[in-house]
């Protein structure tokens, strides 16, 4: 399967909402592929009709969930925990690191991935950009602040700016990596371990297409066992079903972070779209995103608009465009069925493997036509 194989047409017929939109705003929302929205249907359905009848079939269900997870990124299931969203994954890592010392980040970053730190007082030095590229060099140690963390988002919201992180890894340094892989799981691979990521926090909703409430967190196996977490419920402990009041004997695993009862709908929507990206191959799906970034860059700058996002190695399935009045632009494809997300300098154009050359040409199309129109009204 190439980057322009037949079969990525037909892979559209999984996702209802391509029917009705030209849908390029997967780094706001992905939209859901009919095994996802059916995974999550199954459960209510069970629990329509059955109250929790169900219950040891579902936990069953949630730790297969757990290994397709794991695998992905290639943990061991013990190392993932479910959680809502990336700011709950990021809480429960800072509270883990916290006390070890400063961070490094950088100014491109998504507030989940900075404020968690800000909030405990701990410090976190900006690493700035530049021309829209944060270098490595800027993180490597003896050229940048001192700090126990480096905390960075794989691929930046902002402008679409895609991080090496096996030369993360390489540099670290005794330094704690820690990652956030909302805008970049779903579309590019990650392998924890190759990496050496210390800690990885995701949402479900966006480049994964498993819907709200469906992240997880990576926590490796070193820093489960040094450092206890802070926040426990009674699911996360040995023997929950002893209702000991008296002691907290804490799981092994990651599974001491989840508090509570699961969020099973969730958790069965994530496996189903980790079980369908995988099945199509997540490399492939790589080379398919970059295949029609590059595309869209080339069509825009053919028509004279400018694009913000950084090519080459720091390439994305994100390409900011600038435009003049950003939310205008937005509401002016948005009449037209093109879904995109308004940013300060322009609008960014996600381009996940299920879209097709047309709507990148259409959305080409309506960006010229919203400039004319808007230079000369
Ligand atoms: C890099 C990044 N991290 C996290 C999020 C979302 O955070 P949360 O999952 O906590 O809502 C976004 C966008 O919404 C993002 O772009």
């Amino acid at each position: 399967m190439s980057a322009v194989d037949p079969i990525w047409k037909e892979i559209r017929e999984d996702f209802p909402a391509l029917s009705e939109l030209t849908y390029l705003n997967s780094a706001a929302t992905g939209p859901l592929p009919r095994p996802v929205t059916e995974a999550a249907n199954r459960f209510y359905g069970e629990l329509a009709k059955g109250g929790d009848t169900h219950w040891d079939a579902w936990r069953q269900r949630a730790e297969e969930v757990r290994a397709k997870v794991a695998a992905f990124v290639n943990a061991e299931a013990d190392e993932i925990a479910f959680v809502p969203n990336t700011s709950t994954g990021m809480n429960i890592i800072v509270d883990l690191l916290g006390a070890s010392g400063a961070v490094l980040s950088d100014e491109l970053e998504f507030p989940s991935v900075t404020l968690p730190w800000i909030h405990r007082g701990i410090p976190v030095h900006v690493v700035p950009a530049i021309e829209g590229v944060l270098r490595i060099e800027s993180f490597q140690a003896g050229y940048s602040p001192r700090a126990a963390t480096i905390a960075i988002s794989h691929v930046q919201f902002s402008n679409g700016c895609r991080q090496d992180l096996a030369a993360f890894g390489q540099i670290k340094s005794g330094r704690n990596l820690v990652v956030c892989g909302s805008q970049s799981l779903g579309a590019f691979p990650v392998d924890v371990k190759a990496t050496d990521i210390d800690a990885l926090a995701t949402a479900g909703h966006k480049w994964l297409c498993a819907g709200y409430g469906a992240g997880f967190v990576y926590v490796s196996r070193r820093l489960i066992d040094a450092h206890p977490p802070r926040t426990v419920g009674w699911l996360s402990v040995e023997d929950p079903f002893s209702f000991d009041n008296r002691q907290v004997r804490l799981l092994p695993s990651a599974r001491r972070f989840e508090l509570g009862c699961p969020s099973f709908a969730p958790i069965f929507a994530l496996g189903a779209a980790v079980e369908y990206l995988s099945k199509i191959g997540i490399e492939r799906i790589a080379e398919r995103v970059l295949y029609l970034n590059e595309y869209l860059t080339f069509r825009l700058q053919r028509k004279g608009l400018n694009v913000l996002s950084p090519g080459g190695e720091n390439r994305s399935a994100q390409t900011l465009c600038e435009v003049p009045d950003p939310p205008a632009a937005a509401a002016f494809l948005r009449e037209k069925g093109i879904l995109v997300t308004p940013k300060p300098e322009g609008v960014r154009i996600a381009t996940h493997f299920f879209n097709s050359e047309e709507e990148v040409e259409s959305a080409v199309r309506a960006l010229v036509e919203y400039v004319q129109v808007h230079s000369h009204p």
